[in-house]
């Protein structure tokens, strides 16, 4: 029996969330995975009512479930950063989730703005570091509110943290790889040619390292070390590299060059907002934040969307995609197969629109028709 905690947060999230268990009940009943769910009331509201963003009782608690999914968390009557801070990142770094795990995949169905591109051009892994980077809160002010005011933000990367999400990164491309025919790495825009193979470049996957190595020489020097050592346990896969803006032209140009990405917390958040405008929207864009020997949190990548509240007008999705990579992560695959089935079916449909706000859609009928489809 799974112990799920569920935080639907705010603005629109528990529309969403809503949606994701509706799935997950009946994809979980077919294929007997037994699971309760315990929901907690935090968020903007509960801040409002009663100043407080999460007690540490439930932080507590959270430590002691098997998985916890999120909705969305940002609320317009709070100041930008509390409640970020005092959820996400709270959860993020007290339960060590360092993996950001966010599938960038273009389903048959949905439209993508990028002309001449379809599913088989667009369909990679964004390993985001988690735990690192500007995301530490170090920096402050000197002379604060004097014409002499200084602000000073600190990005930080720990030897340990950037090979341990490297590695992960070269695991999730060897596991692809292993699933991946002779004939889909011929057809690879990133395929060895026929001079690689005959110089023993024979790889069957490719992770690129994104950085800003050019100017950011300490920190991004030690990821570019750490790769270089960690490669060569991986002979299979292609250690490549890319500074970030060309990995933001190369992701709108020849996004099918990406089968995996590994990147700091700053750019992998950056890059997966527009990973997720090239797969069709944030409506359908999934994340898992994983500490692959703790607790896990899983969510779509949008945000509170505060406009759009209640009015059950926004796609589902991608909140139902973070359930089934929730059930991926607790070991039931099946389960997980059978979400990830039924989502391609309902937008290979055409029965969910354009999967905006404007689609005519609604939220509730969207997951109706995923779980219908199980
Ligand atoms: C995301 C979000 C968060 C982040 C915000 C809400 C703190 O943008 O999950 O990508 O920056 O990581
Ligand atoms: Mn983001």
């Amino acid at each position: 029996m799974y112990k799920i905690a569920v935080l639907p947060c705010d603005g629109v999230g528990p529309e969403v969330v809503r949606e994701g268990l509706k799935v997950l009940d009946v994809a979980a009943r077919k294929h007997d995975v037994q699971f309760e769910t315990i929901e907690y009331d935090i968020g903007g509201e509960r801040y409002l009512r009663t100043g407080e963003v999460m007690p540490d009782s439930v932080f507590d608690e959270l430590q002691q479930c098997d998985a916890i999914y999120l909705g969305a968390v940002g609320h317009d009557q709070v100041k930008p950063g509390i409640l970020e801070h005092g959820i996400l990142l709270r959860l993020r770094f007290g339960l060590d989730q360092w993996v950001n795990l966010r599938p960038i995949q273009l389903y048959e169905g949905v439209e993508t703005p990028i002309k001449n591109k379809g599913p088989k051009d667009i369909n990679f892994l964004v390993v985001r570091e988690n735990t690192e980077c500007l995301y530490v809160g170090a920096g402050g002010f000197a002379h604060q509110g004097t014409p002499m005011e200084v602000a000073t933000q600190t990005m930080v990367y720990t030897r340990q943290g950037t090979e341990r999400i490297v590695r992960w990164a070269f695991e999730a491309a060897r596991r692809r790889a292993a699933r991946r025919s002779d004939a889909d790495i011929a057809a690879a825009a990133w395929g060895p040619t026929e001079q690689d193979r005959q110089a023993g470049r024979d790889w069957r996957g490719v992770l690129h390292l994104v950085d800003k190595a050019n100017v950011l020489t300490y920190g991004h020097d030690l990821w570019t070390r750490v790769m270089a050592e960690v490669a060569p346990e991986y002979p299979e896969i292609k250690p490549d590299h890319a500074f970030v803006d060309a990995c933001c032209m190369w992701m709108v140009k020849n996004p099918e060059w990406f089968d995996v990405i590994v990147t700091c917390n700053m750019f992998g958040d950056i890059i997966t907002d527009l990973g997720a405008m090239i797969q069709g929207g944030m409506g359908v864009a999934a994340s898992g934040n994983i500490n692959p020997d703790g607790v896990s949190m899983f969510e779509p990548i949008h945000g509170s969307a505060p406009k759009h509240a209640g009015n059950n007008v926004i796609c589902p999705i991608a909140a139902i995609a973070a359930a089934g990579m929730m059930m991926e992560h607790l070991g039931e695959q099946a389960c997980a197969d059978s979400i990830e089935k039924a989502i391609r079916r309902a937008l290979a449909s055409g029965k969910l629109g354009d999967l905006s706000t404007r689609s005519g859609v609604k939220t509730t009928e969207a997951g109706d028709l995923v779980a219908s489809l199980i």
